[in-house]
């Protein structure tokens, strides 16, 4: 049979086939194959995926790794199936790109599903290439990072393309904590298949273009009865902001490769490793100018908010800050930064949403962030001004009490340097939660607008001195205020907290950077374990 007649690529049938007895058409048979692979897509069908605003898996690849860097394998890969007549077409790499190469210089393996190309559906093939990339990446101690563009499971190989998900599910388990993994989701991902991106460290979406769902718009219509579409149920808004499954909602393609990129930058290759530090990175360690901000940047008024990003600023160098799910839960940040030139992971309570409490979204959020940090060897730096935990009905029944304590299970495990900042409120178990020192934080600092106690002042008044109030009758307005300043005086304040050695110090809030400066430079040889085991069960 005529080998280019079967490949079903675009060239097929139009090469003259080399004469294969001598070594020149040995060579020039390789190239067209290889040619043959690197064009495995018909034009049309690349025409098509241009059109969406999409790139194709080579293109990608090509964006995300350093220039000319790829080292492609199983390009010649390909299906030997003979369902529904797929004999007829074998395309080369069987509609997956795999391979490694590097990202600032470091390696990183990669696969890229090719919707151009059976539409990205995984077949046996497909499935193994994507294996052999994981227990490539596990063995060399490399992230992974995938690209998701696929119909899903291909429909004419039945269980034999199902399972392939089984065995690449399990690799992302044992690869978790282990390398960093990143998917980028940029085109469809539907059915279990979901569950890959899930199970990595990070996952981004492109506005518009990328769709997440376990069961589609028309299974919901026909068993739920809802009206709902793609981009609404599944789309990258949707998950960046409403379910909390993807963490950067990037606006093109390019967009979301230079994310990923980024992100990178700030993690070490493998968990037995530090990450990168910037070389050369000199910090002021005097309050500079702009610093004076922070002197005056927490309002008199303890309900008016301020934003935690201008204190995250200061203390990070050049101020370069690189957010997770900037979108879900905005009452907690967390992202990476770097100070000295070394990564820091930042968690940091927003009082300018939901006055900075703490819900159950946003206590997941900053969980799973701090134990990505642990896993990575990067030290956690947190900021702290928190009420306390959201109160409603939705939040208890919500389950606030298990989900909650997934933060509080974070801090206490991780065991890499922890240095907790208390801006203004730290009231009560959120107090606790926040990274405090009895949790395990290393150093623990306070501004002196710091305010450390069970509850607010109102509410303690309130509390304590009901029988008085109610007795004050019209003087109750200037008794409660008597009592809320009394109450503030005594307990309202970070002294207390510093004379029993619960904050390490307290410090003027321009002088923030250096005291963080020296505590992780202190902290760069921390050796700390927990008592072996063969995994904790951490309420889910
Ligand atoms: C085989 C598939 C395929 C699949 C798409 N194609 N999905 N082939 N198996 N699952 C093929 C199409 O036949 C078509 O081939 C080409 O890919 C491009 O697809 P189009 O439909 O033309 O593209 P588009 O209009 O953009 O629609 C994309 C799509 C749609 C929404 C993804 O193709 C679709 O609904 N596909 C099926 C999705 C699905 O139900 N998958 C199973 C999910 S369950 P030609 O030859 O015409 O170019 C699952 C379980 C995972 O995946 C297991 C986890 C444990």
């Amino acid at each position: 049979t005529d080998v280019a007649a079967t490949t079903g690529g675009r060239t097929a049938g139009r090469t003259a086939r080399p004469d294969l007895h001598t070594t020149a058409g040995k060579l020039a048979d390789l190239r067209r194959r290889t040619e043959e692979a690197v064009h495995a897509g018909s034009e049309r069908a690349v025409e098509r995926q241009h059109a969406k605003g999409k790139l194709t898996a080579r293109e990608r690849i090509a964006l995300l790794l350093d220039e000319d860097s790829f080292v492609e394998m199983d390009a010649l890969a390909r299906h030997r199936s003979t369902n529904f007549g797929m004999e007829r077409s074998r395309p080369y790499g069987d509609g997956v790109v795999t391979g490694y190469g590097t990202v600032d210089g470091r390696t990183v393996a990669v696969y890229a599903q090719d919707f151009t190309v059976l539409g990205g559906s995984l077949g046996e093939v497909h499935g193994q290439k994507i294996i052999k990339v994981q227990d490539f990446a596990l063995r060399v101690g490399c992230p992974v990072v995938g690209i998701n563009d696929s119909g899903g499971a291909r429909i004419q190989e039945g269980v034999v393309s199902l399972v392939q998900y089984a065995s690449i599910f399990r690799r992302n388990v044992a690869a978790s904590g282990v390398v960093p993994q990143v998917s980028l989701v940029m085109g469809p991902c539907a059915g279990g298949a979901v569950y890959s991106p899930a199970l990595t460290d990070v996952t981004v979406m492109v506005d518009g273009t990328s769709h997440m769902f376990v069961t589609g718009p028309d299974v919901i219509k026909t068993v739920t009865g809802e009206d709902v579409g793609f981009e609404e149920l599944g789309g990258g808004r949707t998950h960046n902001s409403r379910s909390g499954a993807a963490q950067h909602l990037a606006v093109d393609e390019e967009d979301a490769i230079a994310y990923v990129r980024e992100l990178l930058s700030y993690l070490p290759s493998n968990n037995l490793t530090d990450p990168p530090v910037l070389p050369g990175v000199e910090v002021a360690l005097e309050a500079l100018p702009e610093d004076l901000d922070l002197d005056t940047l927490v309002p008199d008024s303890a309900n008016q908010p301020y934003d935690m990003h201008r204190v995250i600023a200061h203390v990070l160098d050049d101020s370069e800050f690189l957010e997770l799910g900037e979108l879900f839960a905005p009452n907690v940040i967390v992202g990476f930064g770097r100070v000295e030139g070394r990564s820091v992971g930042v968690v940091a309570n927003q009082p300018q949403q939901l006055a900075g409490t703490l819900d159950i979204d946003a206590s997941e959020k900053a969980a799973r962030f701090v134990r990505m940090c642990d896993a990575f060897n990067v030290p956690v730096l947190t900021f702290v001004d928190v009420p306390g935990f959201l109160p409603g009905t939705e939040q208890e029944w919500n389950g606030i009490i298990r989900r909650g304590a997934k933060l509080l299970y974070a801090y206490a495990e991780a065991t890499v340097p922890l240095v907790t900042v208390i801006t203004r409120k730290a009231y009560g178990g959120a107090y606790i939660v926040m990274g405090s020192k009895e949790m395990g934080a290393d150093v623990c600092l306070a501004w002196p607008t710091a305010q450390i106690a069970v509850m607010g002042a109102q509410g303690a008044v309130n509390i304590l001195h009901r029988k008085t109030l109610a007795e004050a009758g019209e003087d109750a307005e200037e008794v409660r205020a008597d009592l809320v300043a009394d109450y503030e005086e005594t307990l309202a304040n970070p002294y207390v907290a510093a004379e029993r050695g619960y904050v390490d110090a307290v410090i003027e809030p321009s002088s923030t950077r250096a005291h963080v400066v020296r505590a992780l430079r202190a902290l760069t040889t921390k050796r700390a374990s927990l008592p072996a085991k063969k995994h904790g069960n951490i309420p889910l």
